[in-house]
């Protein structure tokens, strides 16, 4: 995967997946999942927020009964590194007994929230638990056995935004996947707790 040529936005962006590319790879996840439930409904699960832009163009592609609902998460203290103690701070509005649910994420990072929310999730007793994402990090994980069953890109350890991914809560609406490339992001912040790595370092 290259980089190529900034956003006019910010000389510190460069694009690593363009938007043209996503969609592309969005309708083709989006088809495997109506081939993989088809006749039956899927329960899409967001989780806040970086999640928000792919669900939305994810759910929009999916040629099934359709259903969503979005969770959000943090992780307890502020550091650099995820503590792997998460807590549930906005919950599902619903139940998901006997639903077929596809946890739907951004980027699989450690693996820390998806391994929480998989753990509490069946506890809620669905038909299936599925999780989507459309970036996939798998030099850094943690949680080794935690992986996608449907996966949009597997990217090196560069600090993505854009696509509903943020640094300090910006760039979530870039079309495009991009690399931050800005010194401030080496800066130490007093930190926000956050559910992970992922937007502090
Ligand atoms: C990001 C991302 C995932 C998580 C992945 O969330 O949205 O939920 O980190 O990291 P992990 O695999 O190491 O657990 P973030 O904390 O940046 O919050 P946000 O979704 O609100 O941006």
């Amino acid at each position: 995967m290259t980089l190529s040529k900034s956003p006019k936005s910010s000389p510190h962006l460069k694009v690593l997946i363009r938007r043209t590319a996503i969609q592309k790879r969005v309708r083709q996840v989006a088809r495997q999942i109506t081939k993989d439930f088809k006749g039956q409904r899927v329960h899409l699960v967001g989780v806040l927020k970086g999640a928000c832009i792919f669900l939305s163009d994810l759910a929009r592609e999916i040629n099934l009964e359709t259903s969503l609902d979005f969770i959000a998460v943090s992780s307890y203290g502020a550091r650099k590194e995820s503590s792997g103690q998460v807590r549930v701070n906005k919950d599902l509005d619903s139940s998901i007994a006997g639903l077929n649910v596809i946890l739907v994420e951004d980027i699989l990072d450690t693996g820390l929230t998806v391994s929480y929310l998989r753990r509490i999730l069946l506890q809620r007793r669905p038909k299936t638990l599925k999780v989507a994402a459309l970036l996939d990090k798998p030099s850094r994980r943690i949680i080794k056995e935690i992986q996608a069953d449907y996966a949009g890109f597997s990217i090196p350890d560069k600090f993505v935004v854009g696509y509903g991914l943020d640094f300090a809560e910006k760039y979530r609406n870039l079309k495009d996947v991009c690399v931050l490339c800005d010194p401030e992001i080496t800066a130490t912040p007093s930190e926000p707790a956050s559910k992970s790595s992922r937007s502090k370092l």
